[in-house]
């Protein structure tokens, strides 16, 4: 693809050929914006194969950025990584809050997903000055308490949903029968937030949670119920509770 005239950041050099590197390579791709890869599967070095490119994207896993960086030589050029946790002075971070699957999204996905990007370095619109994704910046030290919230929200519900599906499964319920309840579930918090939750928790209804946790005994994710409900609800499971709201 040739380069869209006017596209100031463009080449963009992406190292790495995972999962970011993959779909968000693949958007560039779809907006004419033109694109430099290198890999360590590569035969030439990196400064080469990325001459000539202002934005080096290090898609590459976390405990790998720092290491290429201290290797490399990209003086003078912007360098971007997507984690969500690693904080470090050799790069800025442009986290996609996304998730990428193994197979790309339909095109119209990707201009929606959002940026959450370090305060102190350069806008999202200035390295990609073509995109209209939108973003959002974060003070450096507060990273690892976004990314904490990050692997909750995503990590473990979808823990949490693979748990319940194979309980579905071994009891003769195909998993796909809680597609609806897992998107609607999904709608409703995005719409309701809090009041989005029903069910025991919700109602304070401790004779139902002692049943749930009775019927996971021996299993580990029980102690995950109980982790969640004290959380959630703490006092509730208390042998003399105070008064819950
Ligand atoms: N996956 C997600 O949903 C997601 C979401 C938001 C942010 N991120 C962030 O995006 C970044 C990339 O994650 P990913 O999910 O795309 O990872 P991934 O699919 O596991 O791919 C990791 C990439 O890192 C490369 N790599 C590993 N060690 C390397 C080294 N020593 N030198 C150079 N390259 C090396 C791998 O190269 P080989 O192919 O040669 O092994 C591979 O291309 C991470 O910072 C991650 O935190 C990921």
């Amino acid at each position: 693809m040739t380069a869209r005239p006017g596209s100031a950041a463009a080449p963009y050099g992406i190292v790495g050929s995972g999962r970011v590197a993959r779909h968000l390579g693949h958007y560039l791709d779809t907006l004419g914006l033109e694109v430099r890869r290198w890999t360590r599967s590569a035969t030439t070095a990196p400064e080469l194969a990325l001459a000539g490119c202002p934005v080096i994207l290090l898609w590459i896993r976390d405990d790998a950025i720092e290491p290429f960086l201290d290797r490399a030589d990209f003086s003078g050029r912007t360098l971007i990584h997507a984690s969500g946790s690693l904080r470090t002075p050799m790069a800025h971070a442009m986290h996609p809050l996304y998730t990428f699957g193994p197979e790309l999204y339909p095109d119209d996905v990707y201009p929606a997903i959002p940026f959450v990007c370090d305060e102190d370095g350069p806008s999202f619109s200035q390295v990609f000055p073509d995109l209209a994704n939108p973003s959002w910046t974060i003070a450096s030290d507060q990273r690892p308490l976004y990314h904490a919230a990050c692997v909750m929200g995503g990590n473990f519900s979808t823990l949490l949903w693979n748990r319940a599906m194979q309980i579905f499964r071994e009891l003769g319920v195909p998993p796909e029968a809680a597609v609806p309840y897992l998107e609607r579930t999904c709608a409703n918090v995005a719409q309701h937030g809090p009041g989005a939750l029903t069910g025991p928790l919700a109602r304070g209804d401790r004779r139902t949670i002692e049943a749930n946790l009775n019927a996971l005994e021996g299993d580990d994710w029980g102690r995950v119920y109980r982790a969640i409900v004290e959380a959630a609800r703490p006092g509730l499971l208390d042998d003399n509770p105070e008064t819950i709201e």
